[in-house]
């Protein structure tokens, strides 16, 4: 992908801090402050308290139940806290929001709609002009590598096609933070590989933020800055692991880096040896 195209989407120049290189100190995105939330008064979350800066991607590990997607959601605005307080860009969370984009794992296209239509979507909810929509779209399907099929449908694409438009359609809002919730656990390996690698190359483009959930250990190190282990029924406490791979962090080399088996082996040991581990 040139680099002029890649320049071109970085449309937020606040991001400028998360770039790799800049020295600025990057700022706080994300906030949880003790917060806790309940479903029928039974707690899965409680005094969760974390931060993310701008810039991050933050890979949210753990077995079935132990409430990512309900972490994900409280970001998303779709479920409120019962305690505590959950900030974005300094706000407290009231509800759904332009800065926070979710990319689902199911693919969540508008069958009826072309693959410029459905990428475009929000701009159109927005009203904003045709000529900008299509403009937004073509940019961002060249983005993701759909150049080239902007007037088809979703059932002419591959699932890896899809969830790439998928991808271009948050990115087309333009959010700052990024919410992903297993977006990759329907298309085979080597699809999954390559979007993993297209996720790094535009996160590292836009600066945008990132909150991926994923069951994998080796997608979490190598799509991570920061991993948070999360563990049932420890609800608000969770493993936090760093991972310093080499820049561009989307070279696929990294997934033999020495920093990448040792983060992984420690993951790996802490899931086995953790309270509450599925494995
Ligand atoms: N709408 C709901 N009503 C009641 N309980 C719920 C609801 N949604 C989730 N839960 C419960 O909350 C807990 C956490 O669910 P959550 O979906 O956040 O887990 P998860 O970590 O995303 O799991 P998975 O890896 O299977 O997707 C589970 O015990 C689940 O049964
Ligand atoms: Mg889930």
């Amino acid at each position: 992908m040139p680099d002029a195209e890649l320049e071109s989407a970085r449309r937020q120049p606040d991001f400028d801090a998360a770039i790799p290189g800049c020295t600025e100190t990057p700022r706080e995105v994300l906030r949880f402050d003790r917060v806790g939330l309940s479903y029928d008064s039974r707690p899965v979350l409680q005094d969760l308290s974390f931060s993310v800066k701008a810039g991050e991607t933050v890979a949210l590990l753990g077995p079935s139940g132990c409430g990512k997607t309900t972490l994900l959601n409280i970001v998303a605005g779709f479920l409120k806290p019962s305690a505590g307080v959950a900030l974005c860009n300094q706000r407290e969370i009231a509800g759904p929001g332009p800065d926070r984009g979710v990319v689902f794992q199911s693919y969540a296209l508008f069958d009826w709609m072309t693959v410029e239509d459905n990428i475009a979507f929000s701009l159109r909810c927005a009203g904003r002009p045709r000529a900008e929509q299509q403009d937004v779209a073509r940019r961002m399907a060249a983005l993701v590598g759909l150049a080239g099929f902007e007037k088809s449908y979703p059932y002419q694409l591959s699932g890896g096609m899809r969830q790439r438009c998928g991808l271009a359609r948050v990115l087309a809002a333009g959010p700052s933070v990024m919410l992903m919730d297993e977006p990759f656990a329907a298309v085979d390996v080597q699809t999954r590989e390559t979007l993993q690698e297209e996720i790094l190359r535009i996160q590292a483009t836009t600066g945008c933020t990132i909150l991926f959930v994923t069951h994998s250990i080796d997608e979490a190190v190598f799509l991570g800055s920061r991993i948070f282990l999360m563990l049932k029924g420890r609800l608000g406490a969770f493993d936090e692991f760093a991972v310093n791979l080499p820049l561009p962090r989307e070279q696929s080399d990294n997934r033999l880096h020495a920093e990448f088996l040792s983060v992984r082996e420690r993951v790996y040991r802490a899931m086995r040896h953790a309270p509450g581990k599925e494995h």
